[in-house]
This record gives C-alpha cells, sequence and structure tokens, in this order.
C-alpha cells in the first residue's frame, strides 16, 4: 500500500475509528452490564483534543474516519468535532456508527455538516423485544431515526443486526426484509467476546454467520459479491433488491489480513486490533504538548509497528478475554 500509516506485515492503514464517548442512551445486553460505569471527564479527550489527533491521522493519509462510541450523539457538543472534521479535504468519508434514536433531531445538522455515511444498529422490529435487548431502547425512535436519515439525503445507509441465539435469531427474515423496504444494506454479525457481563452468556447466545445466512437463503438467494468495501462485512446480493447483505464473521471467518484500521478510544488509547490489548496512549502526548503535530504524527507512525497479524477470540470461558467492553472501544 501506498499510505505513510505502514504495519509490519504490509498493510496500509486507512480507516481510523474515533470513539468520541464510552457513555449511550442504551445498555444492550451483550454491550453493557446493567451497572455500568463510565469514565470520569478527566480521563476523556476533548473535542479539541480528538479533533487535533483525527486531524495528524488524516495527514498521515487517513482517507475514513468513523465515529463511534458508546453512542457518538450523546457527546456534549459533537456537531462542533464533526463540522471540523466535515471540513478536512484530504478525508473522503467521514461516517457514524450510531444506535439511532436521536437522529430525528441530527441527521440534517450531519449532513450538513459533511457527512457522508451513517451505520445503524437495530436487532429486532418488535418494540418490547426491542426493549429487553437494549433495556433503554425505544424502537419508535429508530424507525424515525433510519427515515431522518433517509430524508435528510444519505445515500450510504447500513443497518446493522447482533443475532443472539434464542432472543431475536427468529427475526434474520423480518430483518432483511425491512432492509428490502428501506432501500439499505443490513450486516448481520457475530457476537464479539468484549467485556465480562455477567448476566450474559456468550457461548450460550453464539450463532454464526453460515447459519443466518443459510436461514436467509431458506427466502432469497444470495450471490457473493466481489466488492471490496475496506470493511469485515463479507456483500451478498439478492436478485431485484438494492440492498446487500453482510456478515461481519469475527469467529468464523478471519478478515485480519485485509486489516485496514486502527481506533482511538476515548482515554485516548490508539489500540492496533480490536482484539489484541496492544496500544499506545496519545493522550499524554496531547495533555502534555498541546497543537504539537509533528510529536503526535511521530508517535501515530511508530505505532503501527505494535499492530498485531491477527485477533484471536474465543467464546471459552477458560482462556483469557479482552476485558474492555465494546464502548470504551470504539465498536
Ligand atoms: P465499515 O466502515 O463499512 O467497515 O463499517 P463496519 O461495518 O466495519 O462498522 P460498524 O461500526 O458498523 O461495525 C459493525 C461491526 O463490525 C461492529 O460489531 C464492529 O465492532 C465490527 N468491526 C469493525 N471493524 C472491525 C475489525 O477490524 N475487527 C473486528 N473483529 N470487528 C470489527
Ligand atoms: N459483539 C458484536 N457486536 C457488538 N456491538 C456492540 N457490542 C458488540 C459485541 N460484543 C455492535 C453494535 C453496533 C456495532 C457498532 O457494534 O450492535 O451495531
Ligand atoms: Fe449503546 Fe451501541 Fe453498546 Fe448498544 S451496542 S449499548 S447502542 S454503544
Amino acid at each position: 500500500a501506498n499510505t505513510p500509516l505502514q504495519d509490519r506485515f504490509g498493510r496500509g492503514v486507512e480507516y481510523l475509528r474515533l470513539s468520541v464517548t464510552d457513555r449511550c442512551d442504551f445498555r444492550c445486553v451483550y454491550c453493557m452490564s446493567e451497572d455500568m460505569t463510565f469514565l470520569p471527564r478527566k480521563q476523556i479527550l476533548s473535542l479539541e483534543q480528538l479533533y487535533d489527533i483525527a486531524s495528524s491521522f488524516v495527514q498521515l493519509g487517513v482517507k475514513k474516519i468513523r465515529l463511534t462510541g458508546g453512542e457518538p450523539l450523546v457527546r456534549n457538543n459533537v456537531m462542533s468535532l464533526v463540522e471540523r472534521l466535515g471540513q478536512l479535504e484530504q478525508l473522503e468519508q467521514l461516517h457514524l456508527t450510531t444506535n439511532g434514536a436521536q437522529l430525528d433531531k441530527f441527521a440534517a445538522p450531519l449532513k450538513a455538516a459533511g457527512l457522508t455515511g451513517i451505520n445503524i444498529s437495530i436487532d429486532s422490529l418488535r418494540a418490547d423485544r426491542f426493549k429487553e435487548l437494549t433495556r433503554f431502547g425505544e424502537l419508535k425512535k429508530v424507525l424515525n431515526g433510519i427515515d431522518a436519515a433517509r430524508d435528510a439525503g444519505f445515500q450510504r445507509l447500513k443497518l446493522n443486526a447482533v443475532i443472539l441465539k434464542g432472543r431475536n435469531d427468529d427475526e434474520i427474515l423480518d430483518l432483511v426484509d425491512f432492509a428490502r423496504d428501506k432501500h439499505v444494506d443490513i450486516s448481520f454479525i457475530e457476537e464479539m467476546p468484549l467485556g465480562n457481563i455477567s448476566e450474559h452468556d456468550r457461548a450460550l447466545s453464539f450463532i454464526s454467520s453460515e447459519q443466518i445466512r443459510s436461514t436467509i437463503e431458506t427466502r432469497y438467494g444470495l450471490t457473493p459479491t466481489t466488492e471490496n468495501t475496506g470493511g469485515p462485512s463479507r456483500y451478498y446480493r439478492m436478485a431485484d433488491s438494492r440492498s446487500r447483505i453482510g456478515f461481519i464473521s469475527p469467529h468464523s471467518h478471519n478478515f485480519c489480513h485485509l486489516c485496514n484500521r486502527v481506533r482511538l478510544t476515548v482515554e485516548g488509547r490508539l489500540l492496533l486490533c480490536l482484539g489484541n490489548e496492544h496500544s499506545v496512549s496519545l493522550k499524554e502526548i496531547v495533555d502534555e504538548h498541546p497543537g504539537d503535530h509533528e510529536k503526535l504524527r511521530e508517535a501515530i507512525i511508530s505505532a503501527m509497528d505494535l499492530k498485531p497479524e491477527r485477533h484471536h477470540f474465543s467464546l471459552d470461558d477458560d482462556e483469557p478475554q479482552i476485558v474492555r467492553f465494546m464502548n470504551t472501544t470504539g465498536g
């Protein structure tokens, strides 16, 4: 790859996932425990620092930034960050992953600020069950959010569904039909073991992408696409539909050899891989040398050597688990 950011395995890094908050107005059962505690303010990066780090990455050839969390839209004043990032000319894509609950209010301003795509999580289309899975979420708000995003003119909308055995695996076909009706893409995600959640047994709820795919194929023929989206989703098309069906299979299909991304946690830890603890603190640098982009760039470049070859996830309780939760990791 022809980019200043390269790891030891020749992979170019052109994609930064930026966690702008660990907080969320939902508590999805696979993501957070019921009594989740959040980081104190002084441990998190200011919006100014997030911008400085993100723009340093762009100077180093990063072409795509995805804002994640937690729920990015609960961060105070997050629009000011989006607006500044939206003006970076070398940045080709500025995307957001959100639970969608506040998009009715935010979709239009996000579009105006230069956001280019939105991924929205939706694990159930039944109000009671949606509430069970998210603990605080209201389905209606998310449905309104999806429509608001479309009405605001976002062309690239994607839905994400984490499928859990016995909880929403009977809705796979409904979710596919919903995506077809809305003309949006949908990805089905295998659950990943991030953070220990005592109320939730990941091994019991695991269901593989293969199982999900064969369920879909009882109704629709799926043709694999060859397009490389630069993401972990493997996409399929259905006849007579614009919607693509993606599968994100960290357990059953390893995509690490194509990995083009790193993550920044809201604590300012640069994580080189979702499934490993290798990281470098950029917060120390922006705290001690505010505005020193040179120092930041040096730290970012040398961090690339720490990017591991691949992730190792296990659903086996005896194996070491990643202790970070998804919300502090940057989905
Ligand atoms: P793209 O920007 O199109 O690649 O979107 P995406 O589907 O990767 O992003 P999104 O934020 O919608 O995340 C969907 C799921 O993919 C989440 O569960 C992420 O944690 C997971 N994911 C994203 N990147 C990686 C990765 O590098 N490794 C693993 N194991 N999972 C990832
Ligand atoms: N495993 C897989 N996906 C997860 N997400 C959150 N936690 C997990 C997990 N443990 C998903 C959310 C959202 C995306 C950013 O990550 O549902 O769609
Ligand atoms: Fe919030 Fe997303 Fe985690 Fe659900 S998966 S609790 S919406 S951060």
